[in-house]
């Protein structure tokens, strides 16, 4: 069972799992940190960033896995998430970028990509903590509805109401990828500690469904229902129908 707990802003999410995360790497300085892109983890960085600055300690030997990217944009694209875990999470938390995976999502090199990565988590002795947020459509990572709870780091294609939320990002929703790399359910589940966070009402859906809802790859959120070790953060918003 989860252990759910209610904020009442993103600020104070973010000061929350920024703790957690912090406490961590005290107490391992090479601490592997599963890195999530999208709004819902901004606070978490800026509440860790802050904290950083304001009481320094030694993040140089800190890891970072990235749970997903896209397929064919180049890595140097605004959008790529190599481009915004560096902006949103690498820089502002002063990490080194030589320590930070992210899934490669150039077509030449899809059909190795996902073991290459899945190689790549072993050999750093797995994730300590994940963060992650949640998709409307319930997705965690880019893990659609479909995806199998042993899935791992392969390529998949995003359906068509996740391609509309992230259009916001690119010009158009036609400028959105089709496909991504994406850590698996079963990837996710290996990680020691997650922390998935969720605010706002258009996530209350996936929130119930992944905390309470029936264990189900039509909701992949509701995978953390086998984890042992879940915290789940949530404005009264997102927790209205839990
Ligand atoms: C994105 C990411 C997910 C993220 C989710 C929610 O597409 N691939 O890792 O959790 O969708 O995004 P947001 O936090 O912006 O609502």
């Amino acid at each position: 069972m989860a252990e759910v707990v209610f904020v009442d802003s993103e600020a104070a999410a973010g000061t929350l799992a920024a703790a957690s995360i912090r406490s961590l790497i005290l107490q391992k300085p090479d601490a592997v940190l599963g890195l999530a892109t999208g709004s819902t983890p901004l606070s978490v960085y800026a509440a860790l960033a802050a904290s950083l600055t304001a009481d320094p300690i030694d993040v140089s030997q800190v890891r970072g896995f990235a749970l997903d990217e896209y397929v064919g944009l180049p890595a140097d694209h605004p959008e790529s998430y190599r481009s915004v875990i560096t902006r949103d999470a690498v820089v502002p938390l002063g990490l080194n970028p030589a320590n930070i995976r992210v899934p490669n999502g150039d077509p030449a090199t899809i059909r190795t990509a996902g073991l290459d990565y899945e190689a790549a988590i072993v050999a750093a002795g797995g994730v300590d903590v994940q963060i992650l947020g949640i998709g409307r459509t319930g997705h965690v990572g880019f893990n659609e509805p479909g995806s199998s709870f042993a899935s791992l780091t392969r390529i998949k294609t995003l359906t068509e109401k996740t391609r509309m939320d992230n259009a916001r990002f690119f010009p158009s929703i036609d400028d959105v990828p089709i496909h991504c790399m994406t850590q698996g359910l079963g990837t996710i589940l290996r990680a020691r500690h997650l922390i998935l966070l969720a605010f706002g009402a258009e996530k209350a859906d996936a929130i119930a469904a992944a905390v309470e809802g029936p264990v189900t790859s039509s909701k992949p959120g509701s995978v953390i229902q086998l984890h042992p070790h879940v915290t789940v953060i949530v404005d009264e918003a997102a927790a209205s129908k839990l």
